[in-house]
Formats: C-alpha cells, sequence, structure tokens
C-alpha cells in the first residue's frame, strides 16, 4: 500500500489541468479550462476542469471527479497505478507499506517479468539497430516491406540473433534470473537444465500492455522455408494473457477515442503499415478469432468496428458466427474486404493513405447486410437454404441489444430478403422470448440457489415474516403494476378518472423502498411523472441503466411465467386482476405499506427494550401506539386480522 504521506505529497504536487492537459486540448475559460470529452463523441466542448478544486466534470459522459479519477477512467489504471503515475510525472518517491506479504510478492513477481521482458526488448531492439547482422538482415527486411525509421522505433520493432544462447546468455550475464526468463518464454530448457533462446533469427514484434508496457513478443521467421512457423509467439504468461490483448491498442488508443472508430485487423504487419500511413485507430487480434474480452476492450473507446479482411471467402465466412458477440455487446459492426490476394498491409502501400482511406470509405458495408447479401448469394434458388438463411440473420439482428436499431436492420433485410417486415419481426420477437425466458429462468434458478442457502426465516411478535425476500416481493409488485398498467386510466367508482402511475406514486410517497432496484426505479418513475410523463413498455426496455431493463423486463414477463403461482395463492386470475383495478392496486399498495409498518414497529420495541431514559420511552410509546392505529386502519381496510 502506499503510505498516506506519500498520497498527500502527490495530491499536493498534481496541477489537475497539466495532468489532463496531456490527453485533452484544454481552453481556459473563466476560472475554469474546457475541452473535447475524451469519453465521449462531441463537437461543442462540455468537458470542464477546475483548478481551484482540483476536480473534473464531463457533462458528456457524466464522469467527474479528481485528476486520480480521470487518469484512471482515460487510462485504465488501477488507483495505485495512477499514482505512481503522478508521482513519477512529479518526481516524488513513493513509499509503500508492506502490506499482505502475498499482494506484495505477486505484484512483486509481475513486475519482475514485466522487467525482463522489457529487458528483452531493449535487447532485440539494440541488435536491429547496432549489430551487423541486425543491420544488413533484418534491417533491409524491414526496408523492404516499407516501414520507415520513426515506425520503427514508435513499434520498438527487433531481432533475434539467429545463435542458441544470445539473449539467454546476455540476459544472465546481466542478473535477470533464470525463473523469470523461463516464464515469459524468451528462454526455452533444455533436459540438461540449461537454457536457451526461444527466438532465433526472427524480426521481433514486442507485444504491449493498454499502458505500452511490453509484455509478450511475435517473431517472424525470415526464411521462405515452409518448415518453419511463420510466426512465433510469447507463451501464456502472468503477465500476458492473449484473450484479453490485441496488438498495437496502446498505440491506437488516442486515435479510437478521437475517430470513434476502431479498425480491426489480422496480423502484426497490417497493423504497423496502416499506423504509418496516419491511420491510428487499427489494432490485430494476432491471428485468433476476436474474443469477448477483446471486444470489450474496444467497447470502452468506442462502439464502432469496421473489420478490415484480407480478400479470403473461406476465412470470411467462418468468422461471421464470431460477429454476433460483437453485436452482443451493442457495438455497430462493418466489413470491408480487399481484392484477392491483398491484406491490409499490401493494400495501403499500393494506394497510399489516402487511397486507402477513400477505399473503405467507399467500400465499407454494414456486417448485417453483408452478412445477408453473402449467404443469399450462396442459398441460390433453394427455399430450404433461404429459410435458413432467414432465421440465421433475424439470430443475429436478436442479438442487438438495442431495439431501434434492430427494427431498423430488419426493415432493411426485408427488402434484401423480399420478406415481409411483419414476419420477420415475428422471427425476432420469438428469439427475443425465448432468449429473456431463458435469462429469467438462470435468474430464477440462481436466486433459489441464494435462498437456500439463506439464513432461516424470522418471524416477529406480529407473525410478519420479516425478511428480505418478502420484502423484495411486496416491492417488485409495486413495480409490477406500474410497468403494467402505469399509463392507463382506471375509472375511480365514477368520482374521477385517473392514471394508475401517478396515483400510486402519490400514494406511496411516505414508503421508502429499500430493494436498492425498485427504489432506483420508483425514483425514476417519479422523476418522469414530474415531467409529465408516463412512462410505456418501450420507454424501461430502451433505458440505459441495464437494472431498470432487467426489472421491468423479468416483472414484465413474470406475468406469464411466475403468476400462476401467485394468482393461485390469493385466488385470484389475471383477469379478475384487470376487472378489479382498485383492489388490486390498493391491495399491493397497503401490502407494502403494513409490511412497513410492521418493521418500524419491531424497531420501537427494541429500541423500547433498551431505553433507559423516561422521556425517550414516552417518546417512542407515544410512536407505538400512533403506528399501531396505523397498523389498525391497514389491516381494516385488508380484512387481515392480526390477534396482539
Ligand atoms: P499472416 O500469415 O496473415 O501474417 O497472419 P502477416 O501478419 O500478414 O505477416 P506477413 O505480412 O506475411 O509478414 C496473420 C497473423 O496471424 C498470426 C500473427 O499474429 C500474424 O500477424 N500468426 C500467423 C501466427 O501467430 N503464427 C503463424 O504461424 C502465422
Ligand atoms: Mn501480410
Amino acid at each position: 500500500m502506499i503510505t498516506k504521506a506519500t498520497v498527500d505529497r502527490i495530491m499536493e504536487a498534481t496541477d489537475i489541468v497539466e495532468v489532463i492537459g496531456e490527453f485533452v486540448q484544454l481552453k481556459k475559460r473563466g476560472a475554469n479550462y474546457v475541452g473535447l470529452s475524451p469519453f465521449a463523441n462531441e463537437r461543442t466542448p462540455s468537458f470542464t476542469v477546475s483548478p481551484a478544486k482540483g476536480i473534473f466534470k464531463d457533462f458528456s459522459s457524466g464522469l467527474g471527479g479528481s485528476a486520480v479519477t480521470f487518469l484512471m477512467e482515460h487510462e485504465k489504471f488501477n488507483y495505485p497505478e495512477a499514482l505512481k503515475w503522478l508521482a513519477k510525472k512529479y518526481g516524488i518517491e513513493v513509499e509503500e507499506l508492506n502490506d499482505a506479504p502475498e499482494n506484495r510478492e505477486e505484484e512483486n513477481h509481475r513486475e519482475s517479468l514485466l522487467i525482463v521482458t522489457g529487458y528483452a526488448a531493449k535487447f532485440f531492439q539494440h541488435s536491429l539497430l547496432e549489430t551487423e547482422a541486425g543491420k544488413s538482415i533484418a534491417g533491409s527486411y524491414f526496408k523492404e516491406r516499407g516501414f520507415r525509421d520513426d515506425t520503427i522505433k514508435k513499434f520498438e520493432l527487433g531481432y533475434s540473433p539467429d545463435q542458441w544462447e544470445a539473449f539467454t546468455s546476455s540476459a544472465l550475464k546481466d542478473g535477470y534470473q533464470q525463473e523469470f526468463l523461463e516464464e515469459t518464454g524468451l528462454s526455452v530448457k533444455r533436459d540438461n537444465g540449461t537454457l536457451y533462446d526461444r527466438y532465433r533469427g526472427r524480426v521481433m514484434f514486442p507485444i504491449h500492455s493498454f499502458t505500452g508496457r511490453v509484455i509478450a513478443f511475435g517473431g517472424r521467421t525470415l526464411k521462405s522455408d515452409k518448415s518453419v512457423p511463420k510466426y512465433v509467439n510469447s507463451p501464456e504468461s502472468e503477465i500476458y494473457h492473449k484473450s484479453n490483448v490485441l496488438y498495437g491498442l496502446h498505440f491506437a488508443k488516442k486515435a479510437i477515442r478521437d475517430e470513434d472508430n476502431c479498425y480491426l485487423v489480422e496480423g502484426y504487419a497490417d497493423v504497423i503499415s496502416v499506423h504509418q500511413s496516419g491511420i491510428e485507430n487499427v489494432v490485430a487480434s494476432s491471428g485468433t478469432s476476436l474474443t469477448i474480452e477483446q471486444i470489450k476492450l474496444i467497447g470502452r473507446l468506442t462502439k464502432n468496428i469496421t473489420i478490415l479482411y484480407d480478400g479470403d471467402a473461406a476465412g470470411i465466412k467462418a468468422s461471421l458466427r464470431g460477429l454476433d458477440l460483437i453485436l452482443e455487446e451493442g457495438l455497430n459492426v462493418k466489413v470491408v474486404l480487399f481484392p484477392d490476394g491483398h491484406d491490409p498491409d499490401s493494400y495501403v502501400r499500393l494506394l497510399g493513405s489516402t487511397g486507402f482511406k477513400n477505399y473503405i470509405e467507399q467500400n465499407k458495408k454494414d456486417f448485417i447486410l453483408y452478412k445477408t447479401n453473402l449467404l443469399l448469394k450462396e442459398a441460390g434458388n433453394d427455399p430450404i437454404k433461404k429459410a435458413d438463411v432467414i432465421r440465421d440473420i433475424v439470430e443475429s439482428i436478436a442479438k442487438i441489444p438495442d431495439s431501434i436499431k434492430a427494427s431498423v436492420f430488419i426493415r432493411e433485410c426485408s427488402g434484401l430478403l423480399q420478406i415481409e417486415e411483419r414476419s420477420l419481426n415475428a422471427e425476432l420477437n420469438k428469439m427475443r422470448q425465448a432468449k429473456q425466458k431463458k435469462d429469467h429462468q438462470q435468474q430464477q434458478n440462481k436466486q433459489q440457489v441464494e435462498r437456500e442457502a439463506a439464513p432461516p426465516v424470522e418471524e416477529d411478535e406480529l407473525g410478519l415474516r420479516l425478511t428480505n425476500t418478502q420484502d423484495e416481493t411486496q416491492e417488485k409488485e409495486i413495480v409490477r403494476l406500474l410497468v403494467t398498467y402505469g399509463s392507463r386510466i382506471i375509472n375511480w367508482d365514477g368520482i374521477a378518472n385517473t392514471y394508475i402511475g401517478p396515483f400510486m406514486i402519490a400514494e406511496l410517497s411516505d414508503v421508502e423502498f429499500e430493494h436498492p432496484v425498485c427504489k432506483s426505479f420508483i425514483q425514476i418513475y417519479h422523476e418522469e411523472v414530474e415531467k409529465g410523463i408516463l412512462p410505456e413498455e418501450l420507454y424501461y426496455i430502451n433505458h440505459p441503466d441495464k437494472q431498470i431493463t432487467d426489472i421491468a423486463i423479468s416483472v414484465l414477463l413474470s406475468q406469464y411465467t411466475l403468476s400462476p403461482n401467485w394468482y393461485e395463492m390469493h385466488k385470484i386470475s389475471t383477469t379478475d386482476e384487470e376487472k378489479d383495478m382498485k383492489a388490486t392496486i390498493l391491495d399491493a399498495i397497503f401490502h407494502l405499506k403494513l409490511q412497513k409498518v410492521g418493521k418500524i414497529l419491531t424497531n420501537i420495541r427494541n429500541q423500547l427494550k433498551t431505553s433507559i431514559i423516561a422521556e425517550d420511552q414516552d417518546i417512542l410509546l407515544s410512536q407505538y401506539i400512533h403506528m399501531k392505529k396505523v397498523e389498525k386502519s391497514i389491516t381494516d381496510y385488508l380484512g387481515i386480522v392480526i390477534t396482539k
């Protein structure tokens, strides 16, 4: 742990304008500085930094906080990393307390591995730039590929000498421990216990972490001999988990944010060539299919991915399924194909930067439309195959979380597939419902497990069950009624017609919701009502807060899946519920109130037991009597008799 004194010193030295100024162009405006949000795409600057308060606020994304918060959000540092970054910037020595020795050891271990990979990068770089073999063999290879000197430096490219132990013996001589050389995969152990170099006679591409430290390598052979692997890559290690690393991300992150788009290519050379041409928002998944972690990594920077494919039809078809994962994360996917035999690397060199950009602009297609066309062409006139295509496409569309976006695709695909929009929508709804049911079931199972693991139900003197699940049921019932009937008008016994939602909200103004999601649901509903809006189903389903969407969907669904039980228990049917709307609503409101009153009474009783001051006892007693009256009026209404 970093000591409090160090943290204070860092905070004192930190100039928030200077820190944020390294990432965002700031202009002085009055007492503050403003700039374009680095977290959202905006045209008028809403990102504000207050040097006096030492805070920033981004009105586009809602993020705000100190310089440390900014670094954590922008650079994806954790707290100590952000502090250390500042300490380094302001030349402050970091004092750390020994916390749990195993944490520290783990931290030290990772750091040791990173020091070794950093050393190796320097070694390979030196060998490329300063040795005869490096200059002549690897240097001329890079030149031939069109990599400029500044590019080679930026990506820290290198060369591993064509010898068995050049790197290993240099590292051992410089005092690096054998175990770290092995763990990073830079050296390999022979049967007799000695080490040899994994990379020999290869050009080296260091792989950087998000924050720019070298964590692994890819080494490309210079031989055309087909019997040696073209690339040798570092094995997995504590610092290198292939599935959550994207090659080039460290150099691309700023441009990805600025351009609000990320180009995805296949190889190291593609990243470097495209980047060198001035298109810097480019990363590679390095020869494997894209993983969910990699998609999330991109998703934090932009919602737009453009995939640049080599022109190999079989490969493209194989990757189509994987792209559904990207849709599921709510990202927009476009694809660009290159003419046969070309990859982005060769094509950008052929066309130059402007020509390449134009080509992309003119040839990018939306993934779903592209997929539709491709599969349709394959299916030809075969009706069975065509039906499969339709299902396949709708399945992809069903993955898109934004239902408005999905309906746009339904419309466009309906044209392409020559099928009525209505039929596609029916299919889409079927798939959505199946998915929701599945999610809901999983949720139920999870809750079941949690319930079984929960401590036994507690009963207070009133015989009211005071468990959380009970609370939740009552509160959720209110949410369900609001979602289902909130925007309906109720005929209030001929006295007056009112909307159900605002009526319930007013009636519940004295009730504190406890279940966190129900609580924020009620709050949001309240705010909307104040604005004169009555939320409808679509409002919830497209709500940005996933919890709101989830609870709305789960209560909407519960009508069909859960409720038979509930209604059987209460001897009413769904139609009864709607027939006597007034009873349904008042029942739910008063049951919840009764439960809250019961809790308050228990609370007062407990206080009475421990209170020793006479006046306090008087106050508590009169509160108790008052609440008892409230309880009685509720139970009178509900027709429940409580003896005691
Ligand atoms: P490519 O074979 O397309 O290589 O593999 P490339 O990047 O275009 O390389 P050049 O242009 O021939 O130099 C694409 C990516 O797949 C991974 C590498 O990450 C490579 O960049 N790959 C390929 C391997 O990991 N091992 C291999 O043997 C081949
Ligand atoms: Mn290539």
